[in-house]
């Protein structure tokens, strides 16, 4: 029989047992696996767990903010560093447009961010006499990654994908891993069951690259903010219209080297097309497209064209997956 408080219980006497006394780590994705891991763990062995959170200038509208938000005001005021990396990951990524090379590059990137993080952390205590040493790191990993993964006898993994970016596989830490036994609907149950907000709670997932992998052809400041506005936009009407909780995803892709001509009172324009990609889906290994009423599609359609300045087409992506992947990149 499955019971939430139950399973809160079991895991908060499981983590103390594990951590002791000692100090630990967890990156914070926005996602909603890392922030109840995250919750469970500061409910646990409170200041001994501190989070870090990177901004990597590819998060969405809002999302920095909305996360130190929602995170310190639900678990109490936890310890939350937050890193803004933006200058950093833009310029290694100035004039690059393979995707794969995109993933390499945040990934690598990220790893060193929190390397620093933890360095600076571990210096920042050095003299306190008290401070036991940071020897755990926290992650989100749910039943599905582990089944995925071929781990389900427990033995220590640090999976790239599923994880922000992809982890130091050099890390000298011992994880912490308090929802490898839960489904998703499940994680979301004991999220709001531990006081986290609906915002994250019922957040969908983002992949670690962000919107790197959302804008086909090179990334920059000014195509990211394009790409802002549109997605804003889209989260926003599937919200009010209810949808967004049948919605597995519904990434917004800006196509940056595509333009075509339009007309906007009277005059010409020639921008750039953004293409909706809403899908249900279990697990995000095979997934449908969301069948979203027209009305809704009408009313998204309208306000990124009037409202996102360079954005003057919007196309649906109707592929399953597969042939498709969920993200373009
Ligand atoms: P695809 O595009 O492969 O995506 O159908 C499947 C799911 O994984 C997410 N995704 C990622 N998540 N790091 C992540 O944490 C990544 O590098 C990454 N790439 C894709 C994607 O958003 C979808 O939910």
């Amino acid at each position: 029989d499955w019971s939430v408080d139950l399973v809160i219980d079991q895991q908060i006497a499981k983590i103390r047992e594990q951590i002791g006394d000692k100090r630990a780590l967890v990156g914070l994705s926005g996602g909603v696996d890392s922030a109840v891991a995250a919750a469970l763990v500061q409910r646990a062995v409170g200041d001994q767990l501190t989070a870090v959170y990177v901004n990597h200038g590819l998060m969405r509208k809002d999302e920095s903010v909305e996360i130190e938000r929602a995170f310190g005001a639900s678990t109490g005021g936890a310890k939350l560093v937050m890193v803004d990396a933006e200058d950093e990951f833009l310029s290694a990524l100035h004039g690059v447009s393979d995707p794969e090379e995109k993933r390499k590059i945040i990934g690598e990137r990220f790893i060193r961010t929190f390397e620093q993080a933890q360095a600076d952390i571990v210096a920042a205590s050095a003299h306190d006499p008290d401070a036991t040493d940071v020897q755990f790191l926290v992650q989100g990993t749910v039943y599905p990654d582990v089944i995925e993964s071929g781990d389900a006898d427990g033995s220590k993994v640090i999976k790239s994908h599923h994880n922000v970016g992809g982890l130091p596989e050099d890390l000298e830490f011992e994880l912490v891993e308090p929802l490898r036994q839960l489904f998703k609907d499940e994680v979301r149950e004991v999220g709001t069951q531990l006081g986290l907000p609906d915002e994250i709670v019922w957040r969908q997932p983002f992949p670690g690259p962000g919107l790197g992998i959302r804008i086909v052809g090179a990334i920059s400041k000014q195509r990211l903010d394009l790409l802002r506005e549109a997605d804003a936009i889209v989260r926003e009407e599937l919200t009010a219209s209810g949808l967004d909780r049948e919605i597995w995803q519904s990434p917004v892709v800006l196509l940056a080297d595509v333009r075509s001509v339009g007309v906007n009172e009277g005059g010409r324009t020639y921008g750039h097309p953004v293409v909706l990609r809403p899908v249900v889906s279990e697990d995000a290994m095979t997934a449908r497209f969301a069948r979203i009423p027209y009305d809704i599609l009408d009313r998204i359609s309208q306000r990124i064209t009037a409202e996102v300045d360079g954005i003057n087409r919007v196309v649906l992506d109707i592929t399953g997956k597969p042939p498709g992947t969920i993200e373009w990149e």
